[in-house]
């Protein structure tokens, strides 16, 4: 299914985000970060999706504390992950985005985390993280490279020891 939605959004990139989506709510824009690559991600992030109707986020950016490497993050999390803090495991499509900011106040980046497979572990999770214009240094499933060495490796300890959170999520 992935690679027949990969292929829509191959076919229409000059257009607008919205109007390329699938029809399926996997892939609405309005739920989920695309994961077809950080040229799309970076549109769907400009274009504020994540702040609109159904995505809950943090009043106000904080500072992160313990493991935390993000500095001062505001944190949105998507329709899907609203209200399944209590599952075991997050469902397929459960997303969120942090806006990373600079001591300064101005925002600097983004992280995202996308779970998009029903199986276990990092290689569920799409991860993305750019900061201070440089190229995205983590960009992909968390079975290899940056989304693996970086990301995953520190977040498979959320809810273990005495880290708080579960399933990859803080
Ligand atoms: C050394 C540990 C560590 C590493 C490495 C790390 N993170 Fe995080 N991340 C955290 C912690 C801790 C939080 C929760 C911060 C808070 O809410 O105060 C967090 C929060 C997040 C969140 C919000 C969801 C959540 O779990 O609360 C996203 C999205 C995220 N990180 C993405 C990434 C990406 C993408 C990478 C790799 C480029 C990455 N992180 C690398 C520790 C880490």
């Amino acid at each position: 299914m992935r690679s027949g939605a990969r292929r829509v959004f191959a076919a229409c990139t000059a257009l607008a985000l919205a109007a390329c989506a699938p029809a399926d709510l996997d892939d609405d824009p309005a739920v989920v970060p695309p994961v077809f690559g950080a040229d799309v991600l970076q549109r769907w992030l400009a274009a504020g999706f994540y702040e609109a109707g159904g995505w809950m986020c943090e009043a106000a950016p904080h500072a992160t504390a313990g493991l935390s490497p993000h500095g001062t993050i505001r944190t949105c999390k998507n329709p899907v992950a609203l209200g399944a803090e209590a599952a075991a495991d997050w469902p397929v499509d459960s997303a969120w985005v942090t806006e990373l900011y600079a001591g300064s106040g101005a925002q600097r980046g983004f992280t995202v985390m996308r779970r998009s497979e029903p199986s276990a572990g990092s290689a569920s999770w799409y991860w993305f993280q750019e900061a201070d214009g440089a190229a995205p240094s983590a960009d992909g499933w968390g079975f290899e490279g940056p989304p693996l060495t970086d990301c995953s490796a520190c977040h498979v300890t959320a809810g273990t020891g005495a880290n708080p959170g579960h399933g990859f999520v803080f």
